[in-house]
């Protein structure tokens, strides 16, 4: 993340003598990326972040993959899978997956316990509800709209704080999540033509300082999860400084590209993850040029599996497919799509899209995991030859 952050108390000189009120040290943790060759952030622990008690193997999530065999384009309806009782970590349904990248939805309406994934940074995006994100950094409140980015291997808790349910589309990659580095100065400062900026980005702003003693912490790690049982709260935190932290930024402040005639995707991405890109759909003015037409050509993108979900608005380019809030669409490789038939004609002469989409490419396949199996709509495939009914609602 290009973007320094000091919060609470921090020493003036790094790795020197900081005491508390008892005269004690605080333990310092500098937690960072590629060897001490990239982003980091120094905490300062009222407690040892070392000091473990228990430790013993824990039974993960499971999560089935099978291949997009026979390979179909799919349209899987995430709200199918809402129930109450979930907890938006463990409630996860895992729909899509490759070894970079984990693709699950979850409405919950529970906190979370203590999660550290040791294997990737998480890209949070919240389709309604409001969420908390509490972590060593402090908390971070997120609402409809917002992405969050949860660096690898920060211990975080996530608490639904609002009436209705938290329903999350988390984005889990095997590697680090930031902004496209084209949109990055060489000292990481977001560019004029970035479509967003620092001050569109929101970082934990006060400590936690969490007391308790015996806490469990569920780490998911390289060969496998660890359940934890850490000898103080690892919230003890009373300040820290760097450029690593969990950080959110709102699909609202995502500023459109556009042009006269259809921009290509890549104006919409808004992060870079290993072997995949983000993108954010927002409402925008489209096309200008006075013989454009809005929607997008049918296209071939040979490298890349396409995930579309569908978080507001209408998505022109879908009517006629069954496609409604909280769907998710699949376009793999090796499948030529585009618009429904009759879009192109229907969208000459409009001036402005509202639409709200966030987009998953991927450069390697991914595979179906049980909960699609479970919401998937079996006419999609074929409703380029044979439009459906529009959703009801
Ligand atoms: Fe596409």
């Amino acid at each position: 993340m290009p973007y320094y952050r000091s919060v609470g108390e921090v020493p003036r000189k790094r790795h020197t003598q900081f005491r508390q009120p008892d005269g004690t040290l605080y333990t310092e943790e500098l937690m960072g990326q590629e060897g001490f060759s990239a982003d980091s952030s120094l905490l300062y622990h009222r407690h040892a972040p070392t000091a473990i008690v228990a430790a013993e193997a824990y039974d993960p999530p499971a999560v089935t993959r099978v291949p997009n065999l026979p390979l179909k384009p799919r349209h899987l309806r995430t709200h199918q899978l809402d129930h109450t009782g979930a907890d938006p970590i463990l409630g996860r349904r895992y729909l899509l997956a490759n070894d970079d990248v984990r693709i699950a939805y979850v409405s919950a309406d529970r906190p979370s316990p203590l999660f550290r994934d040791a294997t990737g940074d998480h890209c949070l995006y919240l389709e309604s509800g409001s969420l908390r994100v509490e972590s060593p950094f402090g908390a971070l409140d997120a609402v409809a709209g917002d992405y969050v980015i949860i660096p690898t291997s920060t211990i975080h808790r996530l608490v639904p704080t609002g009436d209705e349910p938290a329903r999350l589309l988390a984005i889990e990659a095997a590697g680090h999540v930031g902004p496209p580095k084209r949109y990055l100065s060489v000292r990481g400062q977001f560019l004029e033509h970035s479509p967003y900026c620092e001050r569109d980005v929101r970082g934990p702003d006060g400590p936690l300082l969490v007391g308790g003693s015996d806490v469990e912490v569920l780490v998911r790690h390289r060969r496998g999860w660890t359940r934890y049982v850490y000898a103080h709260h690892p919230f003890d935190v009373v300040g820290w400084d760097g450029h690593l932290y969990p950080w959110a930024f709102s699909i609202h402040d995502f500023e459109p590209i556009t042009g006269r005639i259809h921009q290509p995707p890549p104006v919409h991405q808004t992060f870079q993850g290993p072997n995949f890109v983000i993108c954010s759909f927002v409402p925008r003015k489209v096309d200008y040029h006075p013989d454009a037409i809005p929607v997008p050509y049918n296209h071939h993108n040979v490298d890349s599996d396409e995930m579309l979900f569908y978080t507001g608005g209408n998505y022109e380019a879908r009517r006629g497919s069954g496609i409604g809030q909280g769907s998710i669409s699949l376009h793999p490789s090796g499948f030529t799509h585009g618009p429904q038939p009759g879009a192109a004609e229907r969208s000459i002469g409009v001036d402005f899209f509202d639409e709200l989409a966030v987009m998953v490419d991927t450069f390697r396949p991914l595979d179906l995991c049980d909960a699609a199996d479970e919401c998937e709509d079996p006419a999609y495939a074929w409703t380029w030859a044979r439009p459906a009914a529009p959703p009801a609602g």
